[in-house]
């Protein structure tokens, strides 16, 4: 399904990033893996899933917040003289549970940071490369939080509403260059975040899927692979929820 192609994909260390990765090496993707950090375990991880499939992985390592290492990585993947095909701005994070009243505006603004500016300005950089090769797949993960709202995480939702409106404006601004950009909306999955959440909170909203279980990553990796794919070549500006019916 992705054969040939190459993808960019942050939050690669774990979780729902880390399955996306191997998928997309199982579908024929090379992949820049993007981590925060450089780590032995993440390199061996990665070789590992490059030699099962026979395709490239290039581990990356930069703060999603920082757009001086952002810049260095986009220097690298210049110099690898490729198509960037597919990006996945997967890194995200969660903060402590708190009422709206007791939700500092310093809070918001960290949780933002790394879930909304940062891909902004990462999606900025990839984009250039994808409108001078004239096609492209930007693939941002969401939240139902974004769209339905969850209790005692305010700027969590709000930061994944947001991007989720950048998804729906950025279809616009970048069809001109054939560039697909598309958002996935998982619900619970079993990942450390997804898991961070409190027992009382997910048995509540557990309770609401209607499969009445929690996503595994590969699910939702799915969902990913398949959007960065020519096979939803007719499909964009599309928030895609991956929550087992809630
Ligand atoms: N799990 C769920 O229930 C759920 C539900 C809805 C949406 N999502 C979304 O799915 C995405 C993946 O989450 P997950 O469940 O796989 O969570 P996870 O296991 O906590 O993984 C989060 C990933 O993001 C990376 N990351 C966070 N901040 C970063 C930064 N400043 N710079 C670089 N990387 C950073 C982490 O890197 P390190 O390994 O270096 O910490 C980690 O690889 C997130 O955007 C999340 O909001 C998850």
């Amino acid at each position: 399904m992705l054969k040939g192609k190459n993808a960019v994909i942050t939050g690669a260390r774990r979780g729902i990033g880390r399955a996306t990765v191997e998928k997309f090496a199982s579908y024929g993707a090379n992949v820049w893996a993007c981590a925060r950090k450089q780590d032995d375990d993440f390199e061996t991880d990665m070789r590992r899933i490059a030699e099962k499939y026979s395709v490239n992985i290039w581990p990356l390592y930069f703060d999603v917040t920082d757009e001086v290492q952002i810049k260095q990585a986009i220097q690298l993947i210049k110099r690898q003289k490729v198509s960037a095909d597919s990006l996945v701005n997967m890194a995200g994070m969660v903060s402590e549970s708190a009422s709206f009243q007791m939700t500092s505006i310093e809070k918001m603004k960290m949780v933002f940071d790394t879930n909304f500016f940062s891909t902004t300005i990462l999606t900025q950089y990839i984009a250039r490369l994808m409108a001078r090769q004239n096609s492209g797949s930007i693939i941002n993960i969401a939240s139902v939080a974004g769209i339905d709202g969850e209790p005692a995480q305010y700027e969590y939702a709000t930061s994944k509403a947001a991007l989720i409106g950048a998804t729906k404006h950025l279809a616009r601004e970048l069809s001109v260059n054939n560039i697909r950009v598309n958002a996935v909306a998982p619900g619970i999955i079993d990942t450390r975040m997804g898991n961070k959440i409190e027992e009382h909170l997910k048995e509540h909203i557990l309770n609401k899927v209607i499969m009445g279980r929690i996503g595994k990553p590969e699910e939702v990796a799915e969902v990913v692979a398949f959007l960065a794919s020519d096979r939803s070549s007719y499909i964009t500006g599309q928030i895609i929820r991956v929550d087992g019916g809630m």
